[in-house]
């Protein structure tokens, strides 16, 4: 028995155009894209509505397992979903840090049995834990903190990042100003392509347009582009740190210019009396990734051909996800179906995230996803999150 879903009169994005065509799903697959009729177990009518790839966040912080007081998987893909997010990859500097391959398996069982959306991750890396990294498979990247921040996994032996890249298919690299160079730096001598996180001023910029991207794909986050070092208060800290209006829109140009391949949200969860009382640093974000993105298209700061290159099709091609990031036939049925005219301010008692905040509460933002589709799977539909049942990432 199979089981279809058809979506019908949207406005679907294909090849870098919006095509009014009809999406047939069976069993979790595109199975055809046309104009015409079909006979379906579930119909979606997307007429005015915008249908893109369901979006891929490269860059999240789930907090499992040891930190769940801030977010755990349930409440991430939750958040996630409500976002117009299908596909999460996830960080390793959890409790233990996820340096083992025994230690990827549990978070991968915790995952499964909790997530609502699709899930990846990035295994963590240490002075010591080499044989771990040559040997992980099924994992987006390796992580290398070359700066300190949450978790204790700063490394700050050259040597040893050279190592961690040289065993690694590709590294995800938390460097900040002139540890960013230094990591271009190795990676242009090891002839290996890294993923920096996280590009957040000029500098970082012309070192990365210095290497002429030949080993080097970077990412920007929503609040770097949003927000700038003067809306700093206790509650907005995080790593790296806001910068100042000069940044801010070296960070617009390059990302229109495509010197960005990625906008990852670095979703970092804190309770708001944890950001109050110490040195946490990291703000929420997978959920207001997409809407605040989609409200940068409808202000003409960005087109929507970029935004589906640095949120769908980037990330699936970087970190080598298999049927993702593309409304193609035979790919994954993950879609976002978007309104957007749709109208409405980011609100904290509104976030799904398990920390209840969001750095954008207040904005004022138009473009909302409505459905979220995983697998063929409704996730999200209109303000509602639904039971499902994520599922590991495969690897190409
Ligand atoms: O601000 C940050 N928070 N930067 C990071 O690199 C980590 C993150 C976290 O996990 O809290
Ligand atoms: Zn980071
Ligand atoms: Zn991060």
């Amino acid at each position: 028995m199979s089981d279809t879903l058809f979506i019908q009169n949207g406005m679907i994005y294909i090849d870098g155009r919006i095509a009014r065509k009809n999406i047939l799903v069976e069993n979790g697959s595109i199975k055809k894209i046309f104009v015409g009729k079909a006979v379906a177990d579930e119909k979606i009518n997307a007429s005015d509505m915008l249908v893109l790839p369901g979006s891929i966040d490269p860059h999240v912080h789930f907090r499992e397992p040891g930190l769940t007081h801030k977010e755990d998987f349930r409440t991430g893909s939750f958040a996630a979903a409500a976002g117009g997010v299908t596909s999460v990859l996830d960080m390793p500097n959890t409790k233990p840090p996820t340096l083992t391959r025994k230690l990827l398996a549990e978070k991968i069982s915790l995952a499964a049995s909790k997530s609502i959306v699709d899930f990846g991750f990035h295994f963590g890396s240490s002075a010591d834990n080499l044989q771990e990294v040559e040997k992980a498979r099924d994992i987006a990247s390796t992580k290398i903190f070359m700066d300190a921040s949450t978790g204790n996994m700063l490394i700050q032996d050259e040597d040893i990042v050279s190592k961690i890249i040289g065993a690694s298919r590709i590294c995800t690299i938390h460097a900040e100003g002139r540890n960013a160079r230094k990591a271009i730096e190795i990676s242009e001598k090891l002839k290996k392509k890294f993923y920096l996180c996280h590009v957040s001023t000029q500098n970082e910029l012309e070192y990365v347009k210095e290497n002429g991207g030949k080993n080097v794909f970077a990412e920007v986050t929503p609040h770097h582009l949003f927000l700038i070092e003067t809306d700093q208060s206790k509650l907005i800290r995080m790593k790296p740190s806001l910068k100042n209006e000069s940044d801010r829109r070296a960070l617009w140009d390059s990302l229109n210019a495509g010197l960005i391949d990625t906008i990852g949200s670095d979703h970092a969860p804190h309770t708001i009396e944890e950001k109050d009382s110490g040195d946490v640093y990291g703000v929420p974000g997978v959920e207001t990734r997409l809407p605040l993105m989609l409200d940068a298209v409808n202000k003409r700061r960005l087109t929507l051909r970029r935004l589906v290159e640095t949120m769908c099709e980037n990330p699936a091609k970087i970190f080598r996800l298999k049927n993702k990031g593309f409304i193609k036939k035979g790919y994954d049925a993950d879609f976002v179906i978007v309104d957007m005219k749709a109208q409405k301010k980011i609100r904290n008692d509104e976030m799904r995230t398990k920390c209840g905040w969001s750095p954008f509460d207040g904005f004022e933002v138009r473009g909302w996803p409505v459905k979220t589709i995983v697998r063929g799977k409704i996730v999200f539909d209109d303000g509602d999150v639904m039971k499902n049942k994520g599922r590991g990432i495969v690897y190409g």
